[in-house]
């Protein structure tokens, strides 16, 4: 059925008329339709159901372009990135057209789901914000940084599967809650990986969030338990391009202090709790999914 929702977004940019916009879509690489597979599973393939989960998608990949003019990223997914093969403009432009036309459709598909998602956008763009601000200097901010986290992820992964109760009439608040917590989870577990996984298999250079200027959740932890001479060591690297050896001192100082585990640990408790959640409402595919998110090795 995620096929039916490819077909959709299609459809919807083959209604704006313009071939260049059309063959730009065609072009940005799918990823893993994590949203569209959470709403399908709680709601099943309803037209309303595959026309939400589309504007989802469409809102997921504005977000990214516009994410990629802001981080100047060169790659997406392993491809060139829409602002490094066409330029600033086309990219903001091209976002702003999925996005509009994303909410021109939403609006005829359910009040309380076009409110539930416009609120997600409103929070996506506060926490991209914040995610800027944070990134200018080394910070040991972990609740600004857990606010941030919540607002630029886990807020749409929230609404989608919030969206996704209202329009089968399932308890939504359970489901907002899965939702929040696999959103949360989902990118503590990329930070962790962005740490430990090489650049081939990431499709970006390793220790990237860092070398971005992200600090993120390990950094934090390390930070806090490192004597002062390496604490200055770390924030000295930070948003610098890293050489071979400064890279391997950061992941071993990650290792020998047991950083990963801990940041793992505090994402698997959220999973914990998500699973526990979905059991109880007998959905063992959701509670299934969450499994394989703390499972994932990318
Ligand atoms: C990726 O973060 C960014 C997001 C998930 C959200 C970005 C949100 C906006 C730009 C505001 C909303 C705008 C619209 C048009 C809906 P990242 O840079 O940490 O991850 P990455 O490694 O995938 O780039
Ligand atoms: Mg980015």
């Amino acid at each position: 059925m995620v096929d039916a929702v490819e077909r959709k977004i299609e459809q919807y940019i083959g209604e704006l008329g313009d071939q260049y916009v059309l063959r730009l879509y065609q072009n940005l690489p799918h990823g893993k339709r994590l949203r569209t597979k959470l709403i399908l599973k709680i709601a099943g393939s309803s037209l309303k159901v595959v026309k939400t989960a589309a504007t989802v998608e469409m809102i997921h990949a504005a977000s990214l372009l516009h994410d990629d003019v802001i981080d100047d990223a060169n790659t997406r997914r392993g491809t060139v990135s829409v602002n490094a093969s066409e330029g600033n403009k086309t990219a903001i432009m091209m976002g702003d057209i999925l996005y509009s036309k994303a909410f021109f459709e939403l609006n005829s598909i359910s009040s309380e789901v076009a409110k539930v998602i416009s609120n997600a956008v409103v929070q996506l763009s506060l926490g991209e914000l914040a995610d800027v601000r944070l990134s200018r200097t080394f910070h040991t901010n972990r609740d600004a940084y857990l606010k941030m986290l919540y607002q630029k992820t886990a807020s749409l992964m929230e609404a989608s599967a919030e969206s996704a109760a209202i329009l089968v009439g399932k308890n939504r608040q359970a489901y907002r809650q899965y939702g929040h917590n696999l959103g949360l989870a989902f990118q503590m577990i990329d930070d962790i990986l962005d740490i430990t996984e090489d650049s081939k298999t990431l499709g970006k250079p390793a220790l990237h969030d860092f070398v971005e200027g992200k600090v993120t959740l390990p950094y934090i932890y390390l930070h806090e338990v490192l004597a002062v001479e390496d604490r200055e060591f770390l924030v000295s690297l930070h948003k610098k391009r890293l050489s071979n050896d400064e890279a391997e001192w950061i992941k071993v100082a990650m290792e020998k202090n047991g950083i990963i585990e801990k940041s793992y640990l505090e994402a698997k408790v959220l999973i914990d709790e998500a699973i526990e959640l979905m059991e109880c409402l007998g959905e063992k595919d959701l509670s299934n999914i969450a499994k394989a998110m703390i499972e994932r090795s990318f």
